[in-house]
């Protein structure tokens, strides 16, 4: 294998995300330069395309969440750039991304999702917002949750008790994109698993349990210290961790993500897998799930990332 000395790492990007970005991108730059190798980093900006060509890095790490960094565009740029980077392609990405999509195509293998009602909010300009609401509350029944369609850290989520609720909730969801998913609340135990793939194809990694103390994994839960509390592996018996990992093994193939992958899910009281949605660049921050998870099952940090850039550059 030819070594791997030069990694540009990609991190910040205009998503409300900029700050988680920046943090997992300092981790992850840290990490690697601790085993010699050069990285640099840099934000999507005007300078990224001359650097790409003038200084080509041997692989890109892109640690960008929200768009444009998950929803496939700057993996179309590196893709024009002829640029490897670590990661889905952008077909994938948008598959993963748009949440909709990601539950149909993860329900068609055979994991349960959240039922649920994607709209845009022309519809209830358009249509009369009272009238449906009352309609999704009716079919889809309360307790509810409502998030945007696409993006992440939970910006513009919300559980929601009653009709009124929702029109709240709709307003505050439509300040972070058109398109408002509604599902049904689903109860349990929330984990989320990690897949990689370091060359000997996509293996699940312990899931991380997540309890935030306020019940709600919020902004403020994820990123405040001390707000949840985190067990990797997560308390589960058994037969329903594998199934949660199965459960992510299947979201990764079904959404057609390549070397990493985190899945978000919630496992009800019956054991039964919920899948909410699956991100193709997980934070990697000291509080993140995907480092958590790569501790747990015995790995270092470090050692995954690097492979995973060896692995990119081998593309090249
Ligand atoms: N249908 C649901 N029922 C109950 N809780 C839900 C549901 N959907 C989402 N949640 C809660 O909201 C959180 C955020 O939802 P989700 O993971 O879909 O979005 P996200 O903002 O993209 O997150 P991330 O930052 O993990 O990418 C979840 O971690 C979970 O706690
Ligand atoms: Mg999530």
């Amino acid at each position: 294998m030819a070594d791997l000395d030069r990694v540009l790492v990609l991190a910040g990007g205009l998503s409300p995300e900029h700050e988680v970005s920046v943090r997992s991108g300092r981790r992850v730059a840290e990490s690697l330069r601790r085993l010699d190798i050069e990285v640099q980093t840099a934000d999507v900006d005007s300078a990224l395309l001359g650097r790409l060509s003038s200084d080509p890095p041997q692989a890109v790490f892109p640690v960008l969440h929200g768009a444009p960094g998950e929803d496939g565009v700057v993996r179309e740029v590196l893709e024009v750039s002829g640029v490897p980077y670590v990661g889905a392609r952008p077909d994938a990405c948008r598959r993963a991304y748009a949440k909709p999509v990601a539950k149909a195509l993860v329900e068609a293998r055979g994991v349960a999702v959240p039922r649920g009602v994607a709209l845009p909010k022309a519809a209830f300009r358009d249509l009369g917002a009272r009238e449906l609401v009352d309609r999704i509350a009716a079919a889809l029944g309360l307790p509810l949750f409502v998030k945007p369609d696409q993006g992440g850290s939970a910006f513009g989520a919300a559980t929601v008790d009653s009709a009124d609720a929702l029109s709240s909730a709709l307003v505050n969801c439509f300040a972070y994109g058109d398109t408002a998913l509604v599902e049904e609340r689903i109860a349990g135990t929330e984990v989320a698993v990690s897949v990689v793939d370091t060359g000997d194809g996509p293996t699940a990694l312990p899931p991380v349990e997540i309890v935030p103390d306020g019940g709600v994994y919020d902004y403020a839960a994820r990123y405040t210290a001390g707000r949840t509390e985190f067990f990797a592996p997560a308390r589960l018996e058994g037969a329903v961790a594998e199934a949660a990992k199965e459960a992510a093994l299947t979201a990764h193939s079904a959404l057609g993500l390549r070397d990493l992958s985190r899945t978000d899910m919630i496992v009800e009281d019956s054991g039964r897998v919920v899948f909410l949605e699956a991100n193709v660049a997980p934070g990697m921050m000291e509080t993140s799930l995907f480092p958590m998870a790569v501790e747990a099952a015995g790995m270092d940090f470090a050692i995954v990332c690097r492979e995973l850039a060896h692995r990119a550059a081998l593309r090249g």
